[in-house]
């Protein structure tokens, strides 16, 4: 077993997944003005480090994503973020891409950006205590507009092919996250018809920049009707043909599949892992990488009293075992409601 192997099964194993909370500081303003919170940066370190030092860490939280501003952060303990995660036995990661920007000459679609300089960033990372990176590329759905465009697949995963690469060579383990987005009304097929055209374009890229499958982690969408879809199906059959694409798209030697939320509520994203768990036939493990689904109920918990540190860790514990019961097959709804 190689290192960065070893890695990414101690982020996904035992009901472990990891905690993204990677959210650029755009995307975090967003998220606390929601909430009525000001986004200073001092906000913002302090809803993350109640979270990191929580208690469900140890126990549910195997990895998590940081972004730049985060990881040279120090805590209140006057230890760094890096040091403050591994003291509950997670492993700390990276967001590396820069964001997605409009593809040119496109009808509203994006290439992840990042590559230019990315070297010597992972160095920076790595020395400053990150194993693990993410780089997140975005394809979107429209019936009407013909997309995902042929070349918005091509360029986003020939990203992910050489973030991945490099990752590697910096002694890290890439999360390869090519998310199929929900927004729209594009029914579940569609879904299962272009996250295979994208994973079928992922893998190919990876294997062309000699990635190592063994030492990745996918993090994929599960595959879901859009969400203005007037077919609404059941979470059962979510399960199946998220299962069957992941199975008949994946290579067997990668070691962990860790979803994304993207816009599912918190118990949505819970009890369709949990059913994927139940009828896991894949081999895979099959665990969380949940931004939205884990830290929904604590933020908006905290944005009341944000002295409250009890009460949002309480809140940010309960919601990371149930996700960790998920990721087991435990789950129930009336685990959920204890
Ligand atoms: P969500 O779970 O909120 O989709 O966030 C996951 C993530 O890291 C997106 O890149």
């Amino acid at each position: 077993m190689s290192e960065l192997n070893s890695i990414a099964l101690k982020i996904l194993s035992g009901g472990k997944g990891v905690l993204a909370t990677d959210e650029s500081t755009g995307t975090m303003t967003k998220r606390l003005n929601s909430v009525n919170i000001p986004s200073t940066l001092e906000n913002r370190l302090l809803f993350r480090e109640t979270l990191f030092s929580s208690e469900s860490m140890k126990n549910c939280i195997g990895g998590v994503i940081l972004y730049d501003e985060t990881i040279k952060q120090n805590s209140s303990s006057n230890k760094t973020i890096p040091e403050l995660i591994s003291l509950s036995g997670a492993v700390t990661g990276i967001k590396v891409d820069t964001g997605a920007k409009k593809l040119a000459l496109s009808n509203d679609e994006t290439i992840t950006e990042g590559l230019d300089g990315l070297r010597d960033r992972l160095k920076e990372y790595y020395d400053l205590g990150a194993r693990f990176t993410k780089w997140r590329g975005v394809f979107k759905i429209s019936i009407k507009n013909n997309l995902p465009s042929f070349e918005s697949i091509k360029a986003n995963a020939h990203a992910l092919g050489r973030y991945s690469a490099l990752a590697q060579e910096a002694n890290m383990v890439p999360i390869v996250e090519p998310e199929v987005l929900m927004d729209g009304d594009h029914d579940v097929q569609t879904c299962y018809q272009v996250t295979k055209m994208v994973l079928e374009e992922t893998f190919y890229q990876l294997s062309i920049s000699n990635v190592k499958l063994d030492e990745i982690i996918l993090k994929p969408n599960m595959i879901l009707p859009g969400s203005d879809c007037n077919k609404k199906i059941t979470n059962e059959e979510i399960a199946k043909q998220t299962l069957r694409c992941l199975k008949d798209h994946v290579p067997t030697e990668v070691p962990g599949i860790a979803f994304l939320s993207g816009g599912q509520t918190e118990i949505e994203a819970t009890k369709n892992l949990n059913l994927i768990n139940k009828h896991n036939d894949t081999g895979f493990i099959m665990s969380y990488s949940y931004g939205r689904a884990l830290q929904q109920s604590a933020l908006s918990f905290w944005s009341k009293d944000i002295k409250n540190i009890r009460g949002t860790q309480d809140t940010f514990n309960h919601r990371a075992n149930m996700c960790s019961l998920a990721a087991q097959g435990k789950w129930s709804e009336e685990i959920e409601k204890k």
